[in-house]
């Protein structure tokens, strides 16, 4: 696929598609999160723990499954269809390239391994669970997850990222809006403590 051949409004469509296993990652990572810390309640020399009680095996193997299981669905026939539909393109290959899976994983794992360097460098700063960090909390997990994609799969990562300015753009504006709409909806239903 051009994307260049691509209308705005679906280029941006199919950039929030492609992202989609990193998106969904840490939203799963909230419902499957809280038990066993990775860090296993460790503090390093400034007093402060490694990572924290926000950051635990069940949310870090919970969310990258989460988002590999959405990531096949995205991809499979039916919604596949959809998006046809939606975009009025075709797509005869998937839109992860041919490791699809591997793709799935280096999406949804950078997205929750971003969000743990992160808390790292948050509890460095005398930052407790929890506490606001605003630019590193919105950018942090596509960051890493962009980064994974770069070293392991880059062909694919540079053929659609690159296809003019639209999708790194989509990418730097809608996340941080994206990010803070989910944590806001979180937060009121009440599987997440602060709504960012
Ligand atoms: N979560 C988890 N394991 C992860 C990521 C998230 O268990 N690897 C769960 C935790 O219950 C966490 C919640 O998801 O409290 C919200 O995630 P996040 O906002 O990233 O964590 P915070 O509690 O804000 O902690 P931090 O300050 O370290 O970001
Ligand atoms: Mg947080």
């Amino acid at each position: 696929m051009d994307l260049e051949e691509v209308s705005l409004l679906n280029t941006i469509f199919i950039v929030l598609w492609i992202m989609g296993p990193a998106y969904i990652a840490n939203s799963v990572a909230v419902l499957t999160g809280g038990k066993y810390p990775i860090d296993q309640g460790k503090t390093l020399s400034d007093g402060n723990r490694i990572l924290g009680d926000g950051k635990t095996w069940s949310g870090l193997l919970g969310g990258t499954l989460g988002g590999i299981a959405f990531g096949l669905l995205l991809d499979a026939g039916d919604s596949r269809m959809a998006l046809e539909y939606l975009t009025g393109e075709e797509y005869e290959h998937s839109l992860w390239g041919d490791s699809s899976i591997l793709v799935f994983f280096l999406l949804s794992f950078g997205a929750l391994f971003g969000d743990m360097s992160a808390s790292f460098y948050k509890r460095r700063q005398n930052l407790q669970r929890g506490d606001k960090f605003a630019l590193l909390d919105m950018y942090d997990f596509i960051f890493m997850s962009l980064l994974l994609c770069f070293i392991f799969q880059q062909n694919w990562l540079v053929s659609w990222i690159l296809d003019g300015w639209v999708p790194l753009f989509t990418i730097l504006v809608l996340t941080p809006f994206l990010h803070r709409g989910v944590n806001i909806i979180g937060y009121k239903i009440g599987v997440k403590n602060e709504p960012w």
